[in-house]
């Protein structure tokens, strides 16, 4: 199918992981994609096993230069972007007592600050072009609750749900939809990571955690990153126009809101 055609779209963290089913599945449908990465080398990769269609992108979401850098470099390869997905972002755990001011400032400075800068930056270029545009936020089942090990990502990710409805709701006048998804528990090298946060705080073996979050899916089990493509290709589509400011779950049943 190529419900993308003729679109062009940046998607942050998509070296690997979701991104990276996200900027394969845009691809299939018909886009050109830039594959916009902290990790150069792997979106390198990326890019050159999806061909013509894809570029890659050096970007640190944490950073406004690298932001507006890797904006402009995607412009001047497709002339537009029609559909921004801000993907990228890190996990992290901890007790209450032992968060530390240094690992908040991160998190926050790439979940929350990234997601809404690269948003603004790709906002300012859709304006100007008067075309409007699709923006699509990771968001996490992590941001309708809190956890009791894992408070900053989860504030994090209830940020981004946040400034989803706000720049859903400003930026729709000019015609770009802002909306996001919110996965549930998602199999990759990000789990491997949470994995072994809960092996360390709650001293489980490795590969425990995730065999239980994946029976505690009332689907059945841990979802894949190709579960959630499908929901990527439709909110950066037409069929998507009227759809504003909103957040939709996608985790095997976790959820409902
Ligand atoms: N995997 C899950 O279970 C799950 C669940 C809910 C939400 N999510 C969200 O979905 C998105 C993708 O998750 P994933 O599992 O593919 O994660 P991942 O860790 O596999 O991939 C994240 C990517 O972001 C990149 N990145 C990290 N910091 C960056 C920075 N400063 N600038 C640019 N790129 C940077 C990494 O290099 C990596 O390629 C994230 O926003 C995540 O929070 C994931």
């Amino acid at each position: 199918m190529t419900r993308l055609a003729g679109k062009s779209a940046l998607i942050t963290g998509a070296a690997r992981g979701i991104g990276r089913a996200f900027a394969e599945a845009y691809v299939r449908e018909g886009a050109r994609v830039a594959i916009a990465d902290i990790e150069f080398d792997r979106a390198r990769e990326a890019a050159v096993t999806l061909g013509d269609a894809a570029i890659a992108v050096e970007i640190d979401v944490s950073d406004q230069a690298s932001i507006d850098r890797a904006v402009q470099d995607t412009i001047k390869a497709f002339g537009q972007i029609d559909i921004l997905i801000n993907n990228a972002a890190v996990f992290t755990a901890a007790p209450i007592v032992e968060i530390s001011r240094a690992d908040y400032d991160r998190v926050f400075d790439i979940n929350v600050a990234g997601t809404l800068f690269t948003l603004q930056s790709v906002a300012w270029h859709m304006i100007e072009r008067g075309q409007g545009g699709k923006i699509i936020n990771m968001a996490s089942q992590a941001g309708r609750r809190g956890e009791p090990l894992v408070a900053v990502y989860c504030a994090s990710k209830a940020a981004v749900i946040s400034l989803t409805q706000s720049a859903g709701l400003n930026l729709i006048r000019h015609g770009i939809n802002v909306n996001a998804i919110a996965p549930g528990v998602v199999d990759g090298e990000h789990w491997d990571d949470v994995d072994a946060f809960f092996a360390k705080y709650e001293g489980k073996a490795p590969g425990q955690k995730k065999e239980e979050v994946g029976q505690a899916v009332p689907f059945g089990r841990m979802g894949v990153a190709k579960d959630l493509t499908g929901m990527a290709v439709f909110l950066a589509s037409d069929e998507a126009n009227y759809v504003v400011a909103q957040c939709y779950n996608v985790d095997g049943g976790q959820w409902m809101s």
